[in-house]
């Protein structure tokens, strides 16, 4: 959206200026976020891939610390040469999802096209705070609460490589809500959180500083992968998105070259990415395990640094 300038009344709290997870628009007292996410199947399972893009819709509402409240399905479908019960088991997956996060399907709408595609739009509302990319500050801990890896797994699965254990494990985390995580982050008290999804960690990192003037620290072996993401990284089953994302980021950030490939590897329905004051670090860390998020870690710090730059160590 670089090269459109777009005017909103000031109603728009949140609008596309810092890439943020999700919109804000004030409705009278209520603060009204809003969202919309397709993506293409990561799995054969046309339940399973409706679960995936259901959650992975449904987090940037949980991102910015909102409810989810209605929901539309949006598809695009091959009418001509596949069944149509196939799109019916896809809504029945997102379908799954959308009523774990206790939001309503209202309705939405399917185009015919030559590819498989899945999502939501979302329409949330936001509780007492916004926590948007703008809110960060140096000296906090980040906290991710999914182990990463998915868009190797996911390409390990496409070419028929993947151990069975492997795929089972990258499923239930692109499954899980982060409903969870973001309720014991509000309750716990933070300071602000995004998800992290196709821009990968690093990408997405790089946004919060940028709109944030500070910059970050990595620290490298505090990061949990996926079971199986060093392997088929090494087989070299990496996505064309991991080499973009990379180059995206390339110039703020410090560090080898193969650590920095692997931190921009895509996430779909990955998990958040929290910051939060050191004091709450530890409560906030076993909280999120316990609640079920048991790959949980703090990856880093933010410092004091207007350069926005990432330094991995
Ligand atoms: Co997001
Ligand atoms: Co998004």
């Amino acid at each position: 959206m670089q090269h459109i300038t777009i005017k909103h009344s000031d109603d728009v709290i949140i609008g596309p200026e810092n890439a943020d997870d999700a919109s804000a628009v004030k409705i009278g007292n209520e603060i009204i976020l809003q969202t919309v996410d397709i993506i293409t199947p990561v799995v054969e399972e046309p339940f399973i891939f409706g679960q995936i893009a259901s959650a992975n819709s449904l987090s940037d509402i949980y991102a910015m610390g909102g409810k989810p409240i209605s929901v539309l399905n949006i598809a695009c479908f091959p009418t001509d040469c596949l069944d149509l019960s196939i799109l019916e088991e896809i809504f029945q997956g997102g379908l799954s999802k959308i009523y774990e996060s206790g939001a309503n399907l209202v309705g939405g709408h399917t185009i015919t096209d030559k590819e498989i595609k899945y999502g939501l739009s979302v329409v949330g509302i936001a509780s007492n705070k916004l926590y948007h990319n703008a809110l960060c500050k140096e000296q906090l801990d980040i906290i991710v609460t999914k182990p990463l890896g998915g868009g190797i797994l996911s390409t390990a699965l496409k070419a028929e490589m993947a151990d069975e254990s492997h795929k089972k494990e990258m499923i239930r985390w692109m499954t899980r809500l982060n409903k969870y995580a973001s309720e014991i982050a509000q309750n716990v008290g933070i300071v602000t959180m995004t998800d992290i999804t196709g821009f990968g960690l690093l990408g997405h990192l790089l946004e919060v500083l940028k709109a944030s003037k500070v910059s970050a620290i990595i620290y490298k072996n505090n990061i949990n992968f996926m079971d199986g993401f060093e392997k088929y990284i090494s087989y070299g089953l990496i996505p064309a998105g991991a080499y973009r994302n990379k180059e995206f980021v390339a110039n703020h950030i410090t560090g080898d070259n193969e650590i920095i490939l692997m931190l921009s590897v895509p996430e779909t329905s990955g998990g958040l990415m929290i910051f939060c004051e050191k004091t709450k670090t530890k409560e906030l860390l076993e909280k999120i395990i316990e609640g079920g998020d048991t790959k949980a870690s703090v990856i880093g710090e933010t410092i004091k640094d207007e350069s926005c730059t990432i330094k991995i160590i």
